[in-house]
């Protein structure tokens, strides 16, 4: 439970990407700055609070997880530059939004594995 409470702010701000994302491809094109840039940068706040909270709870030898993690780090890499190249409108658009509708499922199924074998306390 303890090791779940940790990551309450990371959660949250995930489900705030979430919103944002939704709200922002229901808004249609061209798409509202003010509701691109709030979706990225929770995403990227979402990241950073990822990433510090792993950084204390990780230990080196724990090898399952940094697969898992690697695992993650792609997927986060690729809805950055999905969401980016839609934005931008380079590449082909129905395959970006696939990448960037997968990505996130995977990704949560993934950290839930992480987060759950992650020792408690640790
Ligand atoms: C943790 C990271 C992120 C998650 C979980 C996420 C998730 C989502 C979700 C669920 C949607 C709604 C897709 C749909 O309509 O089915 C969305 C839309 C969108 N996101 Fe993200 N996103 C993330 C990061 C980003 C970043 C960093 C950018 C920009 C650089 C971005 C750009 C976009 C754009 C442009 C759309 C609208 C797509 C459209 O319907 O045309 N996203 N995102």
């Amino acid at each position: 439970m303890e090791v779940f409470s940790k990551f309450a702010t990371p959660g949250l701000l995930f489900a705030l990407t979430l919103v944002f994302g939704f709200w922002l491809s229901h808004a249609g094109k061209p798409y509202n700055g003010l509701l691109f840039n709030a979706h990225k940068l929770i995403a990227l706040g979402c990241v950073v609070f990822l990433g510090i909270q792993f950084s204390k709870n990780l230990q080196a030898s724990d090898w399952q997880l940094i697969v898992l993690l690697a695992i993650s780090a792609l997927c986060v890499i690729a809805l950055f530059a999905s969401g980016a190249l839609m934005s931008a409108g380079k590449l082909e658009y129905g395959l970006m939004l696939t990448i960037h509708r997968i990505a996130p499922v995977i990704l949560v199924a993934d950290l839930g594995l992480v987060i759950f074998l992650l020792k408690p306390g640790g």
